[in-house]
């Protein structure tokens, strides 16, 4: 009963830091958690545009294709580099899965571009489902907290990865050969990537 009170007592974002994520006790070990996660699939994306274009990026036929993927990946690298210094700044320990990210993320990259242009833009379509899904959990979570740097990350963050989406459908993502089971197959191992770095 006495710890029930204390738990009642406690700031929504503290309970739900306390109750919300895997493995998280406290209302920091839930953003550690956060971040340790977005930290890991902003070097995914980065990891998939590198594989989309060292396919793509010297094809006479995909300049278009190939300049939408720049510009996205010049975005990836700046939320990398965002949560590169997150990471440092309040000494989380990144995730122990960031040697295979780095091989799947090039090889999932560079496989959908060898299957054309608008497979790729369909990785990038489901990719993005899933991430702007998950940011808009972390916003929830984080909406009644006093983190408004780190809130207000996510929300930036959240948008472009919408955008991303966005560029991808209009690309003609859902024109790719089998799209319905491509879309689905990268939205399960996305969701999967994020629950293992959620963790590990
Ligand atoms: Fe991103
Ligand atoms: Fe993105």
């Amino acid at each position: 009963m006495a710890d029930q009170t204390r738990i009642l007592d406690e700031s929504p974002a503290k309970r739900r830091g306390r109750l919300g994520l895997p493995g998280a006790r406290t209302r920091e070990e839930a953003i550690e958690s956060m971040i340790r996660v977005d930290h890991a699939g902003e070097y995914g994306a980065v990891r998939i545009y590198e594989g989309q274009l060292a396919v793509l990026g010297k094809r006479p036929g995909s300049r278009r294709a190939a300049e939408l993927i720049r510009h996205m990946a010049a975005q990836e690298q700046e939320h990398l580099d965002t949560f590169d210094r997150l990471v440092l700044e309040r000494r989380v320990r990144p995730t122990l899965m960031s040697p295979v990210w780095n091989v799947a993320g090039y090889a999932l990259g560079a496989v959908t571009a060898l299957m054309g242009e608008k497979a790729a833009m369909a990785c990038t379509a489901a990719v993005e489902e899933v991430i702007d899904d998950h940011y808009a959990g972390q916003e929830r979570a984080l909406q009644d907290d006093t983190d408004s740097e780190f809130r207000g990350v996510i929300s930036k963050f959240r948008a472009d990865e919408a955008a991303h989406r966005h560029t991808a459908l209009d690309a003609g993502a859902e024109q790719a050969p089998g799209y319905p089971l491509l879309s689905a197959a990268i939205r399960a191992g996305c969701r999967l990537a994020i629950r293992i770095s959620e963790r590990l």
